[in-house]
């Protein structure tokens, strides 16, 4: 095994071969505030070494995104307009929002497509983001450059005296590291991910005032996991996790972050003016079994992992030089941020475990998978879970394998309860919904299932490390209200009888056309089932004579349903 390194940045810089010249200043992506939002997904090309232009995809630009400032309890629209050669998606990760809203693999943009979600928006004040989720190309377009930042702003964080100029005194900090072949094409699952960028910046420098300033710290990288800190080694404070504010900060020093994890820190930079500290990761220190720490695997090593001289190294991440305070400068720190009710143990309705482990034994698959969960991997026709809607459920992930997952779950936060029967760390307490979950270890979350319920569309959970959920270690739960009736804007109706013995009938506020509509029935365990339909007008017979007694979903278009019950 290799001794630890700690790596300048200009012997980094020599080490790939790429002439740096100097200090670039970070890019702070465009804001776009308001309730209307176009977000043109679009190809490009960026200069990551100077004089080379690299294919690169970008929202309203070349790479990366603009910020989106949201408001919680607004209506919002977010057109997104696919002007890639290929299908993409969007989703907006740790937003509650409806299943057809949530960008997953359900939800498909078509070249030359524009798909418009519109929700209110629920969250608490934090740091979100927002990148492409599907056909197994989530790695390359969020690698090729689609991630951006989404912060919500809320009643509770406006009370409080915190750095909210963007740019100014409160930044966006996206970081990632991206794998490149010879001739700098962006690379994806090689492990040799050897060039590090914060916003889509090489070498960046940020000048940032001598006051009390706020990082938005977000891993948008596809597998590596940091461990942060200063160089000079002082403390900051942690002010959010992935949903939101914390109760209190949580003074430190060091701070790890997992692809997809955010996090809100205040740094006091008041004594430093005049002086350049630098933003570090102290990859020798991170845990083994972590994506960048220096051992992942016990039997075997990743192919080109040990070949990387950023895995188990202290690097400079940001260059961060101290200038003249601001007008109105915060110079304090809270020592209350917001009050988080524990959902309590007692709460819940229903627990599930989730075992990650390989899907084909071999000691090399041990670290390079694939993986599945609960032995299975993601398959579109399939939905896994089935959540009622209004349950508290207590989750347990327990990872097998000799690497660590990030496990992520769309639609809510949760708060962690114990890790290997332990209660969380303080980095760990507050709303989240990306867990690393380390070699061996079993965590367990609470969360409440709330607001939205729809029979047909499913949420996803997954591993967070991008070729990972590529290659299927994801699943699928479906929020059902069992009591709902049939109603949307498109169509109304009611199925009778219900409970149906050989036909079930369908009644339809308008016309159905069978040239443009579908209908399919599913069993609850979301599985497509062939049915014999006629169709006239807006009436719809449906023989069911052949279906086991349970209950059945009806789905038209994909997004209207209703249920019956096969007696
Ligand atoms: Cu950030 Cu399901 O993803
Ligand atoms: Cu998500
Ligand atoms: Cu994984």
């Amino acid at each position: 095994m290799q001794s630890m390194k700690k790596i300048g940045i200009t012997a980094f810089c020599t080490l790939l071969g790429g002439a740096f010249l100097a200090q670039t200043a970070l890019m702070i992506p465009p804001l776009l505030e308001g309730t209307d939002f176009n977000l043109n997904v679009q190809m490009g090309t960026t200069q990551f070494w100077p004089g080379i232009n690299t294919p690169t995809f970008g929202v309203n630009g070349n790479l990366l995104a603009p910020t989106l400032i949201l408001n919680k309890g607004e209506e919002v629209t977010l057109n997104v307009i696919n002007n890639l050669n290929t299908t993409t998606t969007m989703h907006w990760h740790g937003l509650h929002v409806a299943a057809m809203n949530d960008g997953g693999p359900h939800q498909i943009i078509q070249e030359g497509a524009t798909w418009s979600p519109q929700f209110e928006v629920m969250n608490n004040a934090g740091t979100f983001w927002y990148h492409p989720h599907g056909e197994n190309k989530t790695d390359m377009q969020v690698s090729k450059g689609i991630a951006g930042m989404i912060i919500i702003r809320d009643e509770v964080e406006a009370a409080l005296e915190l750095p909210r100029t963007y740019g100014i005194d409160d930044f966006p900090i996206i970081v990632q590291t991206k794998s490149f072949d010879v001739l700098h094409q962006i690379q994806i699952a090689t492990h040799a991910d050897t060039l590090l960028m914060v916003n889509g910046t090489v070498n960046a420098f940020l000048d940032a005032p001598a006051q009390v300033v706020r990082l938005r710290m977000l891993n948008g990288s596809s597998e590596r996991t940091f461990l942060f800190g200063f160089s000079n080694d002082m403390n900051f404070s942690q002010i959010a996790t992935d949903g939101g504010l914390k109760e209190t900060p949580y003074q430190t020093n060091r701070l790890m972050l997992a692809p997809g994890e955010r996090n809100e820190w205040l740094v006091d930079l008041s004594s430093f003016q005049g002086q350049t500290i630098y933003l570090m990761n102290y990859g020798s220190d991170l845990p083994d079994g972590a994506m960048g720490a220096e051992n992942v695997g016990t039997m075997a090593t990743l192919e080109g992992y040990d070949d990387n001289p950023l895995n188990g190294a202290d690097f400079q991440v940001l260059q961060i030089n101290v200038v003249a305070t601001t007008a109105n400068a915060i110079t304090t720190i809270p020592s209350v941020l917001t009050t988080i009710t524990p959902i309590n143990i007692s709460e819940v309705d229903q627990s599930r475990t989730m075992t990650m482990s390989v899907m084909e034994m071999g000691p090399m698959n041990m670290v390079e998978g694939p993986f599945g969960i609960n032995n299975v991997q993601f398959d579109m026709e399939v939905v896994n879970e089935i959540v009622q809607l209004g349950d508290v459920e207590a989750w347990t992930i327990a990872n097998q394998t000799q690497v660590a997952h990030p496990f992520h779950i769309h639609d809510v936060e949760f708060q962690i309860l114990d890790v290997n029967g332990s209660s969380p760390a303080a980095y760990q307490q507050g709303w989240k919904d990306v867990v690393l979950v380390m070699p061996q270890q079993s965590v367990t979350f609470i969360t409440r299932f709330e607001d939205f319920a729809d029979p047909v569309t499913p949420y996803m959970y997954h591993c967070h490390l991008l070729h990972h959920e590529d290659e299927g270690m994801m699943g699928s739960f479906l929020v059902v209200d069992p009591n709902s009736v049939f109603e949307s804007n498109m169509l109304t109706g009611i199925a009778y009888p219900n409970p149906a013995r050989s036909k079930v009938s369908l009644s339809l506020s308008k016309r159905f056309d069978k040239s443009t509509q579908t209908v399919r029935v599913f069993d609850m365990m979301g599985n497509l089932i062939p049915l014999q339909m006629d169709v006239a007008d807006n009436r719809l017979s449906i023989d069911v004579a052949s279906l086991s007694s349970g209950m059945y979903t009806i789905s038209i278009d994909g997004l209207n349903a209703m249920h019956f019950i096969k007696e």
